[in-house]
């Protein structure tokens, strides 16, 4: 160990690695296959290195270094932060994700002084005082929120001093926002289809009761319904779409397609409706064919998603181009744009528009049909073919999307999958 944190006896290194196999195992009650291996590994070493110490005729004092060096090098690939502390709670040892946490860690002094949390500290008193292990919980605010399920256990020490108090952190705070987002999910996606069911029950019951004999109002109240029926279909299906294409994330698309014959396909198919709407949309396909591997009806839907809600929440005069860009990290690259002129997007919204059921005003994407859901599908098929989604947007001049694909036959590096404009 280096650093603020000066090295201890050989056997420490290796007690603690020990350690971190019992506490992981029998604390956590599961498996860890990295650490276990790292666990046996360095008992195994400390055995053995011991052992040939034992034969030996005359121990010689820098016998021990090798062996600590080995223990120490074991415990630093642990991810986790590892600290032992002895009977004062002062700390014996720390790895260097420990020491990277708690940046005000120090040998032989208190750990109270890095770490001030009172359920942990009490949890030591109680593991040094009855021996039993406990798991307690710890967060962190800074310089991140983050949660810890901290394990300790009790480590009599090879050398007679006592027992020792071991502390393994394990980092719950992604699992802990990927639970969040679960509920989340379920919370809104019930929601939503619980709003149009209301209002469906509510029809059925005026038809058989008030309304009965009301041809008039029968005829308006079935129209609603049907509208709420259609509503609850499409969020169903962009729901079953969205796990579909999370299936197949990790499955690059094997077919070539041309992005500018589907963008134009695209464009023919909205432009009616656009035009009932009030907005037209003006095509330019540039020097195409613009080849990308891809599939093409997620790519349709990509598009089709852009293009809708350009003419939904956009203004009149919507732009679909296609262009090629020489990217230096990335290769070369086809770029898909979608121009409008509408009120744009407040910047603090872009960020998230991509996660799942969020609006910018929920109340009018509701009443325009929007579920919420359409970026989210962009962005999760833009993951699986390796493309960029970006989304620039002035307040009361309108908004560019634009969507970037690897181009057919272009030599491009590997690029990271979340390289994406916010969450899903
Ligand atoms: N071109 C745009 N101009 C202004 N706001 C936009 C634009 N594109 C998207 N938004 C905002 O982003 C939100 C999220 O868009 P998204 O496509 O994910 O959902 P939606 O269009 O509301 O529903 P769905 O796509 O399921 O029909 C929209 O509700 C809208 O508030
Ligand atoms: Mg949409």
């Amino acid at each position: 160990m280096s650093g603020r944190l000066r090295s201890s006896p050989a056997w420490t290194g290796a007690a603690i690695a020990a350690g971190v196999l019992a506490s992981a195992t029998a604390l956590a009650g599961r498996l860890d296959l990295p650490l276990i291996l790292i666990g046996l590994a360095a008992v195994l070493l400390g055995g053995w290195l011991g052992g040939r110490d034992r034969d030996a005729p005359a121990p010689r004092p820098a016998a021990a270094a090798p062996r600590h060096a080995v223990a120490e090098a074991l415990l630093a690939h642990v991810p986790d932060p590892v600290i032992l502390v002895d009977r004062r709670t002062l700390v014996v040892e720390a790895n260097p994700a420990a020491r990277a946490l708690l940046p005000a860690l120090h040998y032989a002094r208190p750990l109270s002084f890095a770490l001030r949390d009172p359920e942990v500290l009490d949890g030591i008193e109680a593991v040094l005082s009855s021996g039993m292990p406990r798991r307690v919980a710890l967060s962190t605010r800074i310089p991140l929120e983050r949660t810890f399920e901290v394990q300790i256990g009790a480590l009599p020490m090879p050398d007679g001093s006592g027992v020792s108090a071991l502390l393994f952190l394990r980092d719950l705070t992604s699992a802990r926002r990927l639970e969040a987002m679960r509920v989340d999910f379920v919370a809104n996606a019930s929601h939503e289809l619980r709003t149009p069911l209301a209002t469906l029950i509510g029809f059925i019951e005026t038809l058989q009761g008030p309304a009965r004999e009301d041809a008039a109002a029968r005829e308006r109240f079935l129209e609603i319904m049907r509208v709420q029926a259609l509503r609850m279909t499409r969020l169903i299906d962009d729901l079953l779409s969205l796990s579909r294409i999370e299936l197949r994330e990790h499955v690059a698309p094997t077919a070539v397609v041309d992005l500018g014959a589907l963008a134009r396909q695209m464009v023919d198919a909205q432009g009616p409706p656009a035009e009932a709407r009030g907005a037209t949309i003006r095509f330019e396909d540039g020097h195409g064919p613009y080849r990308v591997p891809g599939d093409a009806d997620e790519l349709v839907r990509v598009i089709e998603n852009l293009i809708e809600n350009a003419v939904k929440y956009g203004g009149g005069r919507i732009g679909v181009g296609l262009a090629r860009e020489d990217d230096p990290r990335h290769g070369r690259r086809i770029v898909l744009s979608v121009t409008d002129d509408g009120p744009g997007i407040p910047p603090e919204h872009i960020p998230r528009l991509t996660e799942r059921f969020y609006r910018v005003d929920v109340a009018s994407s509701r009443a325009r049909g929007g579920t919420g859901l359409g970026l989210a599908i962009v962005k999760h098929s833009l993951n699986r073919h390796r493309g960029r989604l970006t989304i620039e947007s002035v307040v009361g001049q309108g908004t560019i999307v634009r969507v970037s694909l690897p181009e057919y036959g272009a030599v491009a590096p590997m690029q990271p999958l979340a390289d994406q404009a916010g969450p899903a």
